[in-house]
């Protein structure tokens, strides 16, 4: 398969009544999902307008005062709902360097009231500016229609992988899903090719990624066409005996058509069969060029294995992604590595009252 050959999933056809029409679908996902990591999808029905509505709303709230937008900055639930400031996150195999970025997150969906007592910081409500309706509103419902793109997707990819349709959908259902608003901020002349990146290379951690096209910004702060042609999205196939550390491809969208990638969850749950995209975002070689852009993200639920499913539990899948371990737990870890969560979170697993044994001996050691 060439490298410009990058799979588009029509969510018609996943929805035909005609077989050749599923089948056409299914094989997309199949080599898509399994070679790329990512396909592109046509007729997904979301709405331009409205996003385009959500950008500026956006930028409305990136260009307010930084006391304000530190206000919604909220490191005690580990940046997962507001803002997050730029030079906080940083990709687990980037060596240290910090994503050229400030974020806004929410979750669109409701979440789990059970789940939300055990993991407070990934299942926290959405906090919201003041005096800012339409960002509330615009994302919400982006948000939203992501969501369900991603559940009819994965609906398709069950079933192209012969699981019950409902396989990964059940499985998501009162999950931490969020969205994420993005400003990739400007370099300025001195910044400009000294290899400061967007977005440094990296796995999604999560089980699908939805990104329905960002927009780039020219100086002035208008919206405009990429600036040169090697910026934006590259991701990295899968390794092959000729290309054994993959091939960097651009991933760039047809018109009209959106990007799902694979994440690490997915990647795990299919023992290795779908491939969690590395992916890497490059800064214009033009200073002072701007973009926004968004991602919804759909998690397992916390309480699900992540793990081979069945169906694919070789002895190569089990003990490449061994130990298996909690949906929550997994999203705790991830956080601390890209350094969301402070190290001390992970104090928090396993039993936490050895503290009470203690109290009782000292108990008694008083009255003895
Ligand atoms: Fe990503």
């Amino acid at each position: 398969m060439s490298v410009t050959e990058i799979p588009v999933v029509d969510l018609e056809d996943l929805s035909s009544a005609n077989l050749q029409r599923q089948e056409r679908a299914s094989q997309a996902i199949i080599d898509g999902f399994g070679h790329y990591g990512l396909v592109y999808i046509r007729n997904h029905g979301i709405d331009q307008d409205l996003l385009t509505a959500f950008y500026d709303a956006f930028l409305g709230f990136t260009s307010r005062p930084l006391e304000e937008k530190e206000a919604m900055s909220r490191p005690d639930i580990w940046y997962q709902r507001g803002w997050t400031p730029p030079d906080t996150e940083r990709a687990v195999v980037a060596g240290g360097q910090p994503d050229f970025k400030e974020c806004y997150f929410m979750a669109p969906e409701p979440v789990d009231d059970v789940a939300a007592q055990e993991y407070p910081e990934i299942y926290s409500e959405n906090i919201w500016p003041e005096g800012a309706d339409t960002f509330k509103r615009t994302y919400e419902s982006i948000g939203h229609q992501l969501h369900e793109v991603g559940l009819y997707l994965l609906r398709g990819a069950a079933r192209a992988l012969e699981l019950e349709p409902f396989r990964f959908e059940s499985a998501v259902y009162g999950g931490p899903h969020v969205t994420r608003a993005l400003r990739y901020l400007p370099l300025n002349d001195t910044q400009v090719d000294t290899g400061i990146l967007w977005g440094e290379e990296h796995t999604d951690f999560n089980l699908l990624t939805l990104l329905p096209g960002g927009r780039f910004l020219d100086p002035s702060g208008e919206y405009t066409q990429r600036p040169d042609a090697d910026c934006g999205l590259y991701l990295r196939t899968r390794p092959t005996d000729d290309h054994p550390h993959g091939q960097m491809v651009q991933g760039m969208a047809p018109a009209g058509c959106m990007v799902a990638q694979v994440g690490q969850q997915l990647e795990i749950l299919t023992g290795g069969k779908f491939l969690a995209t590395p992916h890497v975002i490059k800064a214009p070689k033009t200073p002072a060029f701007s973009r926004v852009s968004m991602a919804h993200f759909i998690h397992l639920h916390a309480h699900q294995i992540v793990g081979p499913l069945p169906q694919f539990r070789t002895d190569e899948a089990t003990q490449a992604y061994s130990p298996p371990v909690l949906a929550g737990t997994y999203g705790m870890k991830t956080l601390v590595d890209i350094g969301l969560a402070p190290p001390n979170a992970l104090d928090g697993l396993g039993y936490r009252h050895y503290d009470r044994l203690g109290d009782m001996r000292a108990v008694e050691d008083g009255k003895g």
